[in-house]
């Protein structure tokens, strides 16, 4: 018996287990019911009384080694398919990945919260706009070149619908609303079928706003203004207005800001005029407070609509507005720290 128990426990030594297919080939061999094993413990009865007690402790001891042999084994290979199958790999770099927020919502946000000082409430309106909205309340005659194919992207050819041209389009859902007073900015993306180069492009952003109460004047409209583009260029920005045209506002300006990379002395970014111009702005035409249900008899108003990636390449002297909109992680890594 003691040669068997030898022999069983030299041939256990030496059984190959690599996977858990052989283990489970050494459990069934050795240890399972019909096992090698159980086997001897049946030849027990056999043994002469006098060797009962060493066989008995050598047997117990065989026992017990190709339990803990299968035990760790079993734990080993668990681990291993454990670490394969973990999604946490401890081993990546870290901090490599780090988001950052886009220079275009950096701005965005910068100029909400300078006119939310004022009192202005954030609205938004469609992107996907009808003639009304878009157009004709705001005092578009039928045959204004804006309205023509080359700048509007239409919907399925319905010269009704179209993808909004301006923000100016919330001025009027604001204002049929009805609540007066109305002091409101209008954050959004616009849409005109434009040939993209590095100062075009067919999808912007723009930024509106629209003030309409009893008693607003141009005065009023400056002063606002003025007190934007110190906030968000400087102290030390001056600005200035130009006589413009816009069909919904009367009278009409456009506004320069003195260029914040030369101080107003002259450079490329401002083409050596020292200005640059960042906005329409204008009162509002009475047509236009009449067609959206207001009494223009009664209440005046501003509006004024900025272009966000003007505004941002100024201020981040950026050349090409192809960059806010290609993704590459060169350009939008260098904005990680602002919020
Ligand atoms: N909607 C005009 C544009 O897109 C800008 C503007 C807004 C002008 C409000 C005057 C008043 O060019």
């Amino acid at each position: 018996m003691k040669e068997k128990i030898d022999a069983l426990l030299h041939e256990m030594e030496h059984f190959e287990v690599s996977n858990t297919e052989s283990l489970e080939n050494f459990r069934l061999k050795y240890l399972s019911k019909k096992g090698l094993i159980p086997a001897l413990f049946a030849d027990f009865k056999s043994v002469a009384p006098e060797e009962r007690k060493t066989i008995g402790i050598l047997l117990n001891e065989l026992k017990t080694k190709a339990q803990d042999f299968l035990k760790e084994k079993q734990e080993s290979f668990e681990n291993q398919i454990g670490a394969a199958t973990s999604t946490l790999d401890t081993t990546l770099p870290s901090g490599h990945f780090r988001g950052g927020r886009h220079p275009i919502s950096i701005v965005r946000k910068e100029i909400n919260s300078i006119f939310e000082r004022l009192g202005f409430v954030i609205s938004e309106g469609p992107e996907i706009e009808d003639d009304f909205h878009n157009f004709s309340a705001l005092n578009f005659p039928p045959e204004h070149p804006a309205r023509d194919m080359q700048d509007t992207f239409f919907i399925h050819k319905n010269p009704d619908i179209a993808l909004r041209t301006h923000t100016s389009s919330v001025q009027v859902r604001v204002m049929e609303q009805g609540k007066l007073p109305v002091r409101v900015i209008a954050p959004g993306r616009v849409f005109r079928n434009e040939a993209i180069s590095a100062r075009a492009h067919c999808i912007f952003h723009q930024i509106e706003g629209l003030y309409i109460d009893k008693d607003v004047s141009f005065a009023d409209l400056k002063q606002t203004l003025y007190y934007f583009a110190q906030e968000f260029f400087g102290k030390e920005t001056r600005i200035r207005f130009r006589p413009s045209y816009f069909p919904f506002t009367e009278t009409s300006a456009e506004m320069d800001v003195s260029c914040n990379i030369c101080g107003g002395k002259g450079c490329n970014i401002c083409k050596y005029s020292g200005w640059v111009e960042i906005l329409g702005c204008g009162m509002v035409d009475p047509n236009v407070l009449d067609s959206c249900g207001i009494d223009s008899t009664i209440y005046t108003g501003f509006a004024f609509g900025m272009g966000i990636e003007r505004i941002t390449m100024m201020k981040y002297q950026i050349n090409d507005l192809r960059l806010f909109f290609e993704n590459d992680l060169r350009f939008l890594q260098q904005f990680e720290a602002m919020q």
